[in-house]
């Protein structure tokens, strides 16, 4: 059926549609709890929402279920516990009640990088729409919210459609999600769009249903949250087109600073002074060790190989570039911090063996513990492979990282890691690093010697209390 509501203003009318199970709202699951099915399965109930989070993995489930949010995430613990306490939200590995619970489910599981190539794995995907189909016994909705190769969508009407007898009638829709770690809360309740790829006025009405909540809170706000109604496709190309843009344009920033390291700019002030252009915006525009994470990353390799397969390789080649510009931000702080050293590069790189290092920040970026991808941990790496003693502190990521990379020293505070360094590198912006006291960290050195890899300090307050700085892109 074609899509009855052409995109997106004046706000569609939407058919109203009853839940299948008979509730006067639908009941929604999430399948996967990690990162975007947890914070999706909380805040859904604090919007008023039935909820059932669904995952395979037990410990998860019985912290989740006990109060216990298994991630770093600002406000989300206190909105778990009083959701559970209010009886709208509990948490489950049976695939059978989670199936006979919800009228409409949420797809919400990992899509990480193929092992063997760049495009994105999609066996969670699979496993989990399979085992909820085979134990379907009434209609209901199946939503992708996972980041996902276009064509997705498509193949998991498929499954469906192997999994489920016909006269069911389970349909399948695509949602992306564009919640950022760190501020994923209000990104879900106050989303700055909501996206729906259907194929039928059920579908977009049930949907309309299950985000109504929503619409509601913004009403009370006196917002509005613009709605995109369109096919599975182009849903899914929302998603990875919004990564992938975002990522262009740090690594645009990245770009020039390497064009300052070269002609003596300074990209911070390049950046502000693009930035005002309304046109351009100064947000994501910091220049610096550049991206990491369980996102943009992957999905810009993913994008490229999915649009490789579609024989549209060459629209997308300059994401290669973006990826190369992003990468090589972490061997240039590995420079910086030889050049700060007087450590010369060898055909191998720079030997820092001798020296002892503060690496301040593990994660991707600050108020996460996430440490996947993390440029920080990287770098941390790539030193202690060049032979220097790192020592790095985190205020989040210790445990995440001491698990992803065991062979470095993780210290308890911001003193221990710097006391008696070479050198300090702030790899992570945590308001810690960016607040920390130059004067007393300089007491505690054994070389005042910083490389500042968020360009996040003031690097006139770090030169006045005798310390040798190093940005990046700055002269
Ligand atoms: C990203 C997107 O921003 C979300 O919209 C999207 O929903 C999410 O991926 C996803 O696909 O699920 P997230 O991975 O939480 O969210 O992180 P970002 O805030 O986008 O930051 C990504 C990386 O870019 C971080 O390492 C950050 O330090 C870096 N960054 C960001 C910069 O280097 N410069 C900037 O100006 C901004």
């Amino acid at each position: 059926m074609t899509i009855p509501y052409p995109n997106p203003q004046p706000m569609p009318v939407i058919p109203a549609v009853t839940p299948p199970s008979g509730a006067s709202r639908p009941r929604v699951t999430f399948l996967g709890t990690g990162y975007l099915g947890a914070t999706y399965a909380i805040c859904y109930a604090e919007l008023g929402y039935e909820v059932l989070g669904f995952d395979v993995d037990a410990d998860k489930i019985a912290k989740l279920n006990a109060g216990e949010v298994p991630i770093h995430e600002p406000g989300l613990d206190e909105l778990l516990r009083r959701n559970l306490a209010a009886g709208r939200l509990r948490f489950s590995t049976d695939i059978g009640e989670t199936a006979d619970f919800g009228d409409v489910h949420f797809i919400c599981v990992g899509t990480p990088q193929r092992a063997d190539g760049m495009g994105a794995d999609l066996s969670y995907v699979e496993a989990s729409v399979t085992s909820l189909a085979q134990r379907l016994t009434r209609k209901a909705l199946i939503v992708g919210k996972s980041t996902v190769p276009v064509g997705t969508a498509e193949w998991v009407e498929q499954l469906v459609g192997k999994h489920t007898p016909t006269d069911l009638g389970v349909e399948v829709a695509w949602s992306p999600e564009f919640l950022q770690e760190g501020f994923a809360v209000d990104d879900v309740l106050r989303p700055n769009r909501i996206v729906v790829g259907v194929k039928s006025e059920w579908a977009n009405g049930m949907l309309y249903a299950a985000h109504k909540g929503v619409f509601d809170l913004a009403a009370t706000e006196d917002r509005e949250v613009p709605l995109v109604v369109t096919d599975f496709a182009t849903a899914e190309l929302v998603k990875v087109a919004a990564n992938a843009f975002l990522a262009t344009k740090i690594s645009f920033i990245n770009a020039m600073a390497e064009v300052c390291e070269a002609s003596g700019g300074d990209v911070t002030q390049l950046a502000r002074a693009i930035g005002y252009d309304p046109r351009i915006g100064n947000r994501f525009l910091q220049a610096g060790l550049g991206f990491g994470g369980a996102c943009l990353p992957k999905d810009i390799r993913a994008f490229q190989a999915r649009a490789q397969e579609l024989g549209a390789g060459e629209a997308l080649r300059f994401l290669h570039e973006v990826d190369l510009i992003n990468l090589r931000r972490r061997t240039r702080v590995l420079q910086l911090a030889a050049d700060l050293l007087g450590r010369r590069s060898g055909p191998a790189g720079p030997d820092l063996s001798g020296t002892r290092i503060a690496v301040l920040g593990a994660t991707f970026k600050p108020n996460t513990d996430d440490v996947r991808d993390a440029p920080a941990l990287a770098v941390a790496a790539l030193l202690h492979k060049a032979g220097a003693d790192v020592h790095v502190f985190d205020p989040q990521g210790v445990e995440n990282a001491r698990r992803a990379v065991p062979e470095l020293q993780y210290e308890a505070t911001i003193t221990d890691a710097v006391t008696d360094t070479d050198l300090v590198c702030v790899l992570t912006e945590w308001a810690d690093f960016r607040n920390a006291d130059p004067v007393a960290l300089g007491e505690l050195v054994a070389g005042r010697r910083v490389v500042d890899g968020r360009n996040c300090l003031d690097a006139a307050l770090w030169t006045q209390a005798g310390w040798e700085y190093r940005g990046l892109g700055r002269p």
